[in-house]
């Protein structure tokens, strides 16, 4: 494997982020001809999550402590899996979920691509994907020529899933309750790190979104509810 160019922060929002991690551009542009060097790979990883993250999170970090006490917890257990079972980089391959709460325009999306983002720069492997959950049950809706149970396992084996917006919307058709809790029930029982956000209260979950996920949701995910002002608006004052 070729090991990754080196990182211009010039044409990358990446010193906060490197600043919030104490780490330096110095030691992420360090290339010891080792693909899998922790540096190596958090440069492959910063540069593949900038092709996931949309332009308007580019500069996210996830300031939020309950976030970073996530990521922490999910590169150590990555890590140390490593040492059980040598590899040549560290995966992130299973742990607790995160279940962000909060009403429209408080930044919850924001804190997410923040998480992938830094995540990126500790130099472990974690595969996300990326999807909303409108996107999601439109993609899983079954139509002519299109395999969506290939689709549906994309997501439910990610080894780290962001699914933005859940519960939003109109009342849920059959079609969305079942992708709801297939997706959910899987994550669930493998134990697989997925990032949930939601403009729902905390009591309003069970009644959205029915008692069967919602409990899952509960034991899996650390919440975090984020309050304050719409952000958007205040941009646009
Ligand atoms: N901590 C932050 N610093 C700077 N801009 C932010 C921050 N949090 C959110 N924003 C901006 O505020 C707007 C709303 O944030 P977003 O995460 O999309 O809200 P939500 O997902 O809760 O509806 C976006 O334009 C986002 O880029
Ligand atoms: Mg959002």
């Amino acid at each position: 494997m070729k090991t990754p160019p080196k990182i211009n922060p010039e044409q990358h929002d990446i010193l906060p982020l490197l600043a919030a991690q104490n780490r330096t551009l110095d030691w992420l542009n360090t290339d010891d001809g080792n693909p899998y060097s922790l540096p190596n790979t958090a440069r492959r990883s910063y540069l593949e999550a900038t092709r996931i993250v949309p332009l308007r999170y580019r500069k996210a970090t996830a300031a939020h402590p309950d976030i970073r006490r996530w990521i922490n917890g999910l590169v150590g257990e990555a890590f140390a899996a490593q040492k059980r079972q040598p590899t040549p980089a560290a995966v992130v391959r299973s742990g607790p979920s995160l279940l962000i709460l909060g009403s429209v325009g408080v930044g919850k999306t924001y804190q997410c691509y923040g998480a992938l983002r830094e995540m990126a720069l500790t130099g472990v492997v974690a595969q996300w994907t990326v999807v909303t959950a409108a996107d999601l049950y439109a993609r899983l809706q079954p139509r002519f020529g299109v395999d969506s149970e290939t689709e549906f396992e994309r997501h439910a084996k990610a080894p780290v899933l962001f699914v933005d917006d859940l519960g939003a919307g109109g009342k849920l058709s059959e079609h969305t309750e079942n992708v709801n809790f297939r997706l959910i029930n899987y994550r669930y029982d493998h134990q697989l790190p997925t990032v949930i956000t939601s403009n729902l209260l905390p009591k309003e979950l069970g009644g959205r979104m029915g008692d069967r996920v919602a409990s899952r949701l509960v034991e899996m995910c650390d919440r975090i509810t984020m309050t304050g002002p719409d952000k958007r608006r205040q941009v646009a004052a």
